[in-house]
């Protein structure tokens, strides 16, 4: 059976090193905050060409964080993609703001920039533009559409560490990049955790505030925070995987090109363009029969993941509260299906996808 991930493989590489740094850890007594996450924020804001990176306790966190930082009015509206990850839509509906969905592009799976301006509304104060997949946005007319309405602009890059949009990383175009360090993620920890990406000194005094229940000096509150920490044991492990980064996602786009060369045309994939430098997270194909192909994938040893069955319009929990129709995130919703793409998988394993999947 080829796994659609093995985590345990995945991080093996690392567990030598994560070992000896447990060790000093336990002995350090510093448990909360210190010197471990701060070393992890200054080299991830480096590796991603920010000024400033604040650790949180999640991808989630980072968004919801970053929107708290921008003190937005209560029912202001937020531009976010009809095709995004769930959690993007309820850091906007945790905050007391309205999502407003815009369509993707269906031939890059990005928010179609062209549909944006008709959207806008004397409302709308932020855009919350994803990087889904590890494909970067088409960064310059929403650069554009932000500056022309004064928009604040948050980049959810929880799929996205090491994207590059003409050679600058996703998360440093924005106000905020918010990131997920879920397990599964190109760089990811063994448990949850998240940062925040910025350039701007004072949202991120506020943001490490607000992570940590709005305080600056213990026991005096400025803001009515949360309990958001990166805990250090994590910053530690982020920071042994993060020399690793790069390898990780050339490894990555290594097997992306086994694919992209020698896919049947019957599947419908990403065209490369070298404005983008894709990270692949994930390696994402549409099929009009793509319950059938997963089976069929499944039953010859093939795993396979869905991202994701269901829109975000369609989810119970949004009844009432995203309307309207978005027939393109439905068709990607009802279409596309991941194919692995792992550290832990080589290119033999990918080579015998192909030669799987091409027979069906
Ligand atoms: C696009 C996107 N945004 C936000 C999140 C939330 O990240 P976390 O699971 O760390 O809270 C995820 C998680 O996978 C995601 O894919």
């Amino acid at each position: 059976m080829i796994p659609y991930e093995n985590l345990k493989l995945s991080n093996q590489e690392f567990f030598n090193e994560y070992k000896v740094q447990f060790e000093e850890f336990i002995s350090s007594g510093q448990y909360i905050l210190g010197t471990k996450v701060e070393k992890f924020e200054e080299e991830f804001a480096k590796y991603n060409g920010n000024s400033h990176c604040v650790g949180v306790a999640s991808g989630l966190d980072a968004l919801t964080l970053s929107l708290m930082a921008l003190e937005l009015e209560e029912g202001s509206e937020v531009l976010v993609p009809s095709n995004t990850y769930i959690a993007t839509i309820l850091s906007i509906r945790n905050q007391n703001l309205v999502p407003v969905l815009i369509e993707p592009d269906l031939s890059t799976y990005q928010i179609d920039p062209t549909k944006i301006e008709e959207r806008i509304t004397k409302k709308t104060k932020a855009i919350i533009i994803v990087h889904l997949y590890g494909h970067a946005c088409d960064m310059n007319p929403i650069l554009s559409l932000c500056k022309k309405y004064d928009l604040k602009l948050i980049e959810d890059t929880a799929q996205a560490h090491g994207t590059k949009y003409n050679n600058q990383k996703a998360g440093s175009f924005g106000d905020m990049g918010a990131f997920s360090f879920y397990p599964t993620k190109n760089l990811g920890a063994l448990g949850d955790a998240g940062a925040i990406t910025l350039n701007n000194i004072n949202y991120c005094n506020k943001i490490k505030a607000l992570r940590n229940y709005g305080s600056h000096k213990k026991y005096y509150n400025d803001f009515t925070g949360v309990n958001s920490r990166l805990d250090p044991l994590q910053a530690i492990f982020l920071s042994i995987k993060l020399k690793k980064l790069d390898q990780i996602i050339d490894h990555k786009r290594n097997l992306a090109t086994i694919y992209n060369k020698n896919l049947n045309s019957d599947f419908i994939r990403l065209e490369e363009d070298p404005k983008y430098h894709h990270s692949y997270h994930i390696y994402p194909i549409r099929h009009e029969k793509r319950d059938q192909l997963k089976e069929y994938l499944e039953k010859n040893g093939v795993k396979t993941e869905i991202h994701y069955p269901l829109a975000p319009h369609r989810q119970k929990c949004m009844q009432g509260i995203l309307e309207g129709e978005y027939p393109i995130a439905d068709k990607i919703h009802s279409t596309i299906l991941s194919l692995p793409i792992s550290y832990c998988h080589t290119e033999t394993d990918i080579e015998e996808v192909v030669k799987i999947i091409n027979k069906f």
